[in-house]
């Protein structure tokens, strides 16, 4: 009889991959993934600790399956992941119920993990070697969807923005070979999916290691495959997005016309302090050439309020950059304290009712120009890549533009996976209604 797994996923985009490599790994010993907790052989928690929110709850989480121990004395729980790679041992201090906690450069020693507590039943951490290269050449991962697909390029962040603490459970960057990243994608687009999305924390930094291809010159060679319908890549770091990065965007054939390009806050003196590298007018110097070269690029973001020594000045410098750039979206974030990143010791710590009330602002702004934005796109015709039924409700499709925005339409002919021309006739600040056509 297969034996049961159950992943539960925290975090980014790479965890989400991650996970479906796991789950990849362990179907080679006998798993078979499972929804529910309660029938589990074994849990994996894939964890994340980019803010104390997502670690306060993954910890709760930790806690409440506590029960499922009790009802099956023989289910393995294990931690794998950011959290765990932070906290190693603790997590077993903490949480006597565990039975292991793997790092993330130890993703590739998870088969042998598992076999080795299936037999010993002896509790196990290693967090050692956290800029480890994971060999996922044989790995066929268990993918969530059948329409698009994640493909990671490379591992871990070298950049140590102040506020950071991905580069500290993340490692060193490595990138994946262009043979193995290509025989995935080809592997992927055989099984049927229509879209890849290209993922490492940093993709413009793609093979500066390897010294063969640059992430340019992949992203074009991915272009090529034949069966591909749409591809995406995240994220970039605006310090080193390359001019030929944007000439091959826009020659491309099926590169869609979206960048996510977190630039974290609009003044100088605070990009300086997080060691953005950049500077605001660098910022949209880019935004402006990347506008000339692809006139329908949607432009999304990441922001942070609250880094110390933010001022009021700081902030509405922040909000007229907001203004000006005029982003299709913006993920907003209140800067949370991360032990051992050089921001801790920075002066003039935020207040935290200040924080929350600069979020609220923010967050007031760029929803109007989202909305504005949306606005643009009524009447228009857009082409939607149809990914299944709205969570509420069974006659409603939705699907995403090549822009990445997501559109509802009821429900006809059309089956997961088509191509559809969709009519927008009405918009919301982060939705598009409308028909086929
Ligand atoms: N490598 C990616 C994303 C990293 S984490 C990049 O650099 O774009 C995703 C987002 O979380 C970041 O862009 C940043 O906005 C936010 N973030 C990271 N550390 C944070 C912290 N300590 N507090 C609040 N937000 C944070
Ligand atoms: Fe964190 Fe900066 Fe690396 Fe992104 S680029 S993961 S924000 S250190
Ligand atoms: Fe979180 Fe790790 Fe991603 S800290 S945001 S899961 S890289």
């Amino acid at each position: 009889m297969k034996k049961k797994l159950k992943i539960l996923t925290y975090g980014c985009q790479m965890n989400v991959a991650e996970s479906e490599r796991m789950a990849g790994q362990l179907k080679k010993i006998g798993y078979a993934l499972t929804e529910n907790f309660s029938d589990a052989d074994l849990i994996l928690i894939n964890t994340c600790c980019v803010r104390e929110t997502a670690e306060d709850k993954i910890n709760g989480k930790i806690g409440e399956l506590k029960k499922y121990k009790f009802s099956n004395p023989n289910l393995i729980l294990g931690i794998v992941g950011c959290l765990a790679q932070k906290d190693g041992e603790e997590i077993l201090k903490r949480s006597p119920h565990v039975d292991f906690v793997l790092g993330t450069g130890q993703r590739g020693e998870l088969v042998k993990v598992v076999e080795n507590f299936e037999s010993a039943r002896k509790k196990f951490v290693d967090v050692s070697n956290v800029s480890k290269m994971i060999d996922d050449e044989n790995i066929f991962p268990i993918r969530n969807g059948k329409i698009s697909a994640f493909v990671p390029i490379m591992y871990g962040c070298d950049n140590f923005c102040t506020y950071c603490i991905v580069p500290h459970v993340r490692g060193r960057e490595r990138s994946r070979k262009p043979e193995e990243i290509f025989s995935e994608v080809e592997e992927t687009l055989n099984a049927g999916f229509k879209e890849i999305t290209l993922l490492g924390q940093n993709v413009n930094s793609y093979g500066k290691d390897l010294k063969t291809k640059n992430f340019a010159e992949l992203l074009s060679e991915v272009d090529k495959f034949p069966k591909l319908e749409r591809l995406r890549f995240m994220t970039s770091h605006p310090k080193d997005l390359s001019d030929e990065l944007i000439e091959v965007m826009a020659a491309g054939k099926n590169i869609c016309e979206h960048i996510h390009l977190p630039v974290q806050y609009g003044s100088n003196k605070i990009l300086q302090k997080m060691n953005r590298v950049y500077t605001v007018e660098k910022y949209l110097e880019l935004v402006k050439k990347i506008r000339e070269k692809i006139p329908e690029i949607s432009l999304t973001t990441d922001l942070i309020v609250g880094f110390p020594g933010e001022t009021d000045d700081d902030f509405k410098k922040t909000l007229d950059f907001l203004e000006e750039v005029q982003f299709d979206m913006a993920f907003t974030f209140i800067y949370s304290e991360r032990s051992g990143t050089p921001a801790v010791n920075f002066d003039g710590k935020v207040d935290e009712e200040i924080k929350h009330q600069r979020l609220q602002e923010l967050m007031k702004i760029q929803n109007k120009i989202s909305l504005e934005k949306n606005l643009k796109l009524q009447g228009k015709i857009l082409e939607v890549l149809v990914e299944g039924e709205s969570k509420t409700d069974k006659n409603i499709f939705t699907g995403r533009t090549r822009t990445n925005k997501l559109v509802l339409f009821p429900h006809g002919e059309e089956k997961i996976g088509d191509l559809i021309q969709v009519k927008i006739n009405q918009v919301q600040t982060w939705i598009l209604k409308g028909e086929k056509i």
